[in-house]
């Protein structure tokens, strides 16, 4: 026996040293000191030393018991208490930042608050996901790490196609191990209505029927109130908090043909598009809806929408209900009566003790920063940036490109948009520093900047396999381009560990675009007629 120890030595030297420098995990931790020697986890012992971390625990142990490794978790105050895996809570790091300690005889999970604790934890499964060897040896050392931003979400129109309640915990469980913490839900617009609302019950069973690529489908498709509570509780329990859109006074036709007594019209291109902002009813069925809507949400937040009024506005102008309105307010415009709208849905939301957000067009509407935000989305008006930090707004960055999904992300692709350009993976990645440079926004302005958002619009996506693949991989540069600083940011060594993320997907059966070989994965088919030509190469600047 004896002689062979010095081999097996060696080889565990080399198999050490091997991986040195090559810590697997995305986003990329902030700082990663290795040190020698490993820890071994054959069986799962979670202590957790204060009482409120222990749905963090038990999060942890379903996961290693999920994955063949035996797990109990006890509760224990008291310093450090030695164990295999213990969480802990200190008093000195920043909102979600986090440490992870592994020495021979434990891991160690440090963080002030739970979200850090659960960012630990994602960190801790992606380095025990990927490990090489089939037994659990973690390499010892330290990581730390922190966000960079707050805000880092995802949003997923269901208004235009509707993919249920398993496709959306799928998203949020891939979300928490990328460690993005904010889901953005389109859940009303033209094309459906996806959200049942007692009060008013049409609204899903009527407005919900049709889709995009099915417009006079008959089924009605929605999110019941249990639905919706359960993913929410489901999302909460990942760190993950879920933002709902109610879009409006446009993009208002499926509730429109639910409820038309509160329609303002359209245009002949986008019919029944807006609610009527000059009836008083309008006011009360709105609140009505919001009520419901804030009592199923914890949310800080409530999305109002705000976009592209302008599609149906005109209508205003003959309709003699937003006529009366503004003769009796003395608004001159079409333009002040969505102004007065969107400020009175504004007292509205705040009395409902929540923050309005919205699209970049409330910028135009003069509203109150101190209980409104702004989501930066039309990236040809940069403008919009500079002036909404300039004008007191928490901002949220979502510009078309490089961050809508529903954008192609490879120039051979024929189905999705594109806009002078789209929306490949390195542009994800490099996201937002060459934008904030060149508007010079100042160190005081970027701290009105809550984060960076991806949002994929479904016009161009009708199925759950080209959902996966619009999503995919660009989410895990979102992910990384949300939380590292740039300058801890590489695409050379995020490509590398991405293959970590290709080894996932495939286990977990989401088709994803190999960025790498684009041919391996062919573009599965949309809904809309595809694209004639080729994107030619310098269609990106
Ligand atoms: C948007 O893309 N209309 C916000």
């Amino acid at each position: 026996m004896k002689k062979h120890r010095l081999p097996l030595l060696l080889l565990l030297l080399f198999v050490l040293t091997d991986l040195s420098g090559q810590l697997r995990v995305i986003p990329k931790p902030l700082r990663v000191q290795e040190e020698t020697g490993e820890f071994l986890l054959q069986k799962g012992k979670i202590v957790y030393t204060a009482p409120e971390l222990r749905e963090e625990a038990f999060f942890l142990a379903e996961w290693l018991v999920r994955a063949g490794i035996p797990t109990q978790t006890s509760v224990q105050a008291g310093m450090r208490t030695p164990g295999n895996i213990v969480l802990f809570k200190v008093t000195s790091y920043a909102p979600e930042e986090y440490s992870v300690r592994i020495t021979p005889d434990r891991v160690l999970i440090e963080a002030s608050d739970r979200p850090g604790i659960f960012n630990g934890i994602q960190t801790l499964l992606q380095l025990i996901d990927n490990r090489e060897q089939q037994a659990v040896r973690l390499k010892c050392g330290l990581i730390q790490d922190r966000p960079r931003y707050a805000w880092r979400g995802f949003m997923l129109d269901e208004a235009r196609h509707f993919f249920g309640k398993q496709k959306v915990m799928q998203l949020l469980d891939r979300m928490a191990y990328y460690k993005l913490n904010r889901f953005h839900w389109h859940l009303t617009d033209e094309q459906g209505w996806r959200i049942e609302i007692t009060n008013y019950p049409l609204l899903a069973a009527k407005g919900g029927q049709g889709t995009w690529s099915d417009p006079d489908g008959t089924e009605a498709k929605y999110y019941t109130q249990e639905d919706i509570r359960e993913i929410v509780a489901y999302a909460a329990r990942r760190h993950i908090e879920v933002i709902p859109e109610i879009d409006m006074p446009g993009h208002a036709t499926a509730a429109n043909k639910a409820y038309p007594e509160y329609s303002g019209g359209g245009t002949p291109e986008h019919p029944e598009f807006t609610f009527n902002v000059g009836k008083e009813e309008t006011y009360t069925y709105l609140t009505a809806i919001l009520r419901e809507v804030a009592a199923l949400f914890p949310s800080r937040y409530l999305h109002l929408g705000g976009d592209e009024v302008a599609y149906g506005i005109r209508a205003w102008e003959t309709d003699p209900a937003v006529q009366a309105l503004m003769s009796r307010e003395g608004l001159a415009s079409v333009k002040e009566a969505e102004r007065y709208f969107m400020r009175r849905m504004s007292d509205t939301v705040d009395r409902l003790g929540k923050v309005l957000i919205g699209w970049d067009e409330l910028l135009d509407l003069e509203m109150d920063p101190s209980r409104t935000e702004i989501m930066w989305w039309r990236h040809d008006r940069p403008q919009n940036l500079k002036r909404s930090l300039e004008e007191g707004y928490h901002t949220v960055m979502c510009p078309r490109r490089p961050l809508y999904f529903d954008f192609i992300q490879h120039q051979e692709h024929k189905w999705g948009r594109v806009w002078s350009g789209f929306c490949p993976l390195e542009d994800v990645y490099a996201f937002p520093d060459k934008e904030l440079a060149k508007l010079e926004i100042s160190p005081k302005q970027q701290q009105l900047i809550r984060g960076i958002q991806a949002n994929l619009w479904t016009e161009r996506v009708h199925t759950e396999k080209r959902l996966d693949f619009m999503v995919f991989p660009r989410l895990c540069a979102l992910a990384e381009a949300g939380w590292c600083a740039p300058e801890n940011k590489d695409f050379a060594d995020f490509e590398r560990r991405l293959q970590d993320a290709y080894s996932l997907l495939d286990t977990e059966g989401i088709y994803y675009f190999d960025h790498r070989d684009p041919q391996r994965h062919p573009e599965p088919e949309g809904c809309n007629p595809p694209r004639k030509k080729e994107v030619p190469m310098d269609f990106r600047d």
